[in-house]
């Protein structure tokens, strides 16, 4: 395994092609998008393909991302329907993926033998240039292992997959820190499968309307998955975390008075009681640090973690659908609710 820095504004031609030669030949690369880590293989690769899934222990019915540098790329390997073209052209490239019919030319590995294929260009120079140099798209998923959250550091990758990976590229924190958005337009109107930094009020300006299902806010999670990977546990840290509608401050010190050590995920000034993991001041900070406090979270030897439930809208929706993941259902409203969650009397 090889960790390689680069800047994520203008990188250096030598890593561009060293990525693209690892690619060519059916290797995998780990390296930063606007949103989070991705691992890569060449697209037309099943190779490639199946030792992404191997390195993140990844069931093989949850397909991968295709990531393209260009509208014309992306009719490469889906369909784009035509009233799309001039939405997409002014969309991409940016933290939104479009799940469209495929044109069945990828390995099966990439699209776990769906008529459908998830497609986005993202917004960051390194994975583009090395699209570019390839001449071909990169599938990819979140550079974690599987059920770890999504890694925002080339130290996150490094932690989940060492020695899994053939080249990783360094190059810094990612910009938004939680997944693109992803919109389902083979329905109509088009449904939001996972809220990301593409807002549903931005995509509500250009589809009209979006069907928001529970499942996309992080609630119940439904019958017949949404999306394949909906259905998997993810983003969970071991400490149980809880999301409260009730004041931090408040919780966090009726909890320590009854012994039970606790981390405050916090927005703005921490509260004085319990460990603080201050999160940022604003929801675009939150969504920035929020993976990497959940990582931190692990590491404290605290017995709970308190995360604040914040408003869905805006980016706000992204950050509970992750907070409510990663919680695994557990939000409360009151103290009592909150005592009965963590079977403390
Ligand atoms: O920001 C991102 O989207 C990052 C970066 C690396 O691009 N990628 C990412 O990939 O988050 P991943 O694999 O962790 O999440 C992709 C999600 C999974 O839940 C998968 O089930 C879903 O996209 N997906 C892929 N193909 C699909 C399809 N044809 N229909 C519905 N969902 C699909
Ligand atoms: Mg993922």
């Amino acid at each position: 395994m090889v960790v390689l820095t680069a800047d994520p504004i203008n990188p250096s031609a030598e890593v561009v092609e060293r990525a693209a030669s690892v690619l060519s030949v059916g290797g995998t690369v780990a390296a930063p998008t606007e949103t989070v880590y991705g691992l890569f293989a060449h697209a037309h690769s099943a190779v490639g393909c199946l030792k992404v899934f191997k390195a993140k222990r990844r069931p093989l019915d949850n397909p991968l991302i295709v990531h393209v540098d260009s509208l014309e790329m992306a009719h490469d390997v889906g369909h784009v329907p035509p009233e799309l073209e001039n939405v997409l052209r002014r969309i991409w490239p940016g933290p939104i993926t479009v799940v469209m019919k495929s044109r069945g030319v990828l390995p099966n590995c990439i699209t776990a033998g769906l008529d459908t294929v998830a497609v986005r260009a993202p917004a960051h120079p390194i994975p583009l240039a090395i699209i570019r140099k390839l001449k071909a798209p990169m599938a990819g998923p979140s550079a974690n292992r599987a059920g770890r959250p999504s890694p925002t550091t080339a130290q996150h990758v490094i932690e989940d997959l060492a020695g899994e990976v053939d080249l990783i590229i360094d190059g810094g924190p990612t910009f938004f820190g939680v997944e693109s958005t992803i919109i389902d337009v083979t329905k109509h109107p088009p449904v939001l499968l996972r809220p990301g930094p593409f807002t549903v009020e931005e995509l509500e300006k250009i589809f009209g309307s979006v069907s928001v299902p529970p499942a996309a806010r992080g609630l119940a999670e439904v019958e017949v998955a949404l999306a394949p990977g909906m259905k998997y546990r993810h983003y969970a840290p071991e400490t149980p975390l809880v999301v409260s509608h009730v004041d931090l401050g408040k919780a966090a010190a009726a909890l320590e008075a009854r012994g039970v050590k606790t981390a405050v995920l916090c927005i703005g000034d921490c509260p004085p009681v319990g460990h603080p993991l201050p999160l940022g001041e604003d929801l675009y900070q939150v969504a920035k640090n929020l993976y990497g406090v959940l990582r931190e979270l692990d590491r404290l030897g605290v017995d709970v973690g308190l995360a604040p439930a914040v408003e869905e809208r805006g980016i706000g929706l992204a950050i509970m659908n992750r907070l409510r993941k990663a919680s695994v259902g557990r939000e409360v409203r009151s103290l009592e609710e909150l005592y009965v969650v963590l079977g403390v009397f």
